[in-house]
């Protein structure tokens, strides 16, 4: 090929291959343009939350929260469907129970003790109680309630698990507890075992409520939960159970 050929074939070869790669960036930009404006709307960032946005306390992923709990250190500190608790909420003084149980569970300190006292009582009577579920996490909790969506639809397991950030376990001021006879499960029918009784009618004298009574879903949001005891401190535990109220009730009237 001629010098001067030999130039102008190398320059076109040269400007062919700059307009090659300005196709494919051109290509590469509009796919991606293309994917974005396709993707699911984000309505669970803090910026579709006004609930997250405007405190820390926001529940991250569940945009029903419409109450932002103020202290999640509070010994009367409310978590039900519309107050929820930060997903990166810990208890900074949780201890193991020395108790038996169905697995090794923790609480926070001030209702670890007056548990303790609890179960002693009951052993006096020759009850024997058992520990089964007291703090979780976050993310356990929304590994639970995801499971029970699976088995029983959406519908069931609203009535019986919390979504996360939304459950009193978080706190680690609530304990689930069992008996042998019920075969260490977490039955409905525990409310009517001996155990399932001492605990109804003596937890308040330990600072302890049944949190989710009978007849009272439509003011707590859940099924009946005869073993899910809640820490509330003695004098509010007494008043609670005098008046028959639900923690709920006891907040709005207090
Ligand atoms: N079973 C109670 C409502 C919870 O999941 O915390
Ligand atoms: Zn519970």
């Amino acid at each position: 090929m001629h010098i001067q050929n030999k130039k102008r074939f190398y320059l076109m070869m040269g400007l062919l291959g700059v307009l090659i790669i300005l196709l494919g960036l051109s290509i590469y930009m509009i796919w991606n343009a293309i994917s974005s404006s396709n993707a699911p709307v984000q309505t669970t960032s803090d910026a579709a939350n006004p609930a997250a946005t405007n405190s820390t306390q926001g529940n991250r992923t569940d945009t029903t929260a419409s109450q932002v709990i103020a202290d999640p250190n509070d010994t009367l500190v409310l978590v039900n469907k519309t107050t929820n608790l930060d997903e990166d909420y810990l208890p900074s003084d949780l201890v193991w129970l020395d108790l038996p149980g169905v697995r090794e569970t923790q609480l926070r300190k001030e209702a670890a003790a007056p548990l303790e006292d609890l179960f002693d009582a009951a052993e006096l009577k020759n009850l024997s109680l058992y520990c089964c579920s007291g703090y979780r996490s976050y993310q356990t909790q929304k590994e639970l309630y995801s499971e029970n969506v699976k088995s029983y639809g959406q519908k069931e397991a609203d009535l019986v698990s919390a979504k996360p950030g939304q459950s009193e376990h978080q706190t680690g001021l609530a304990m689930d507890v069992t008996a042998e006879s019920v075969n260490f499960d977490l039955l409905e029918s525990f409310g009517q075992t001996a155990e399932g009784e001492f605990i109804k009618n003596n937890a308040h004298q330990y600072g302890f409520i049944i949190r989710y009574p009978e007849d009272k879903t439509a003011i707590t949001g859940y099924a009946y939960e005869p073993w899910h005891l809640r820490y509330v401190g003695k004098d509010v535990a007494e008043e609670i159970f005098k008046n028959n109220l639900t923690f709920e009730e006891y907040l709005k009237t207090s």
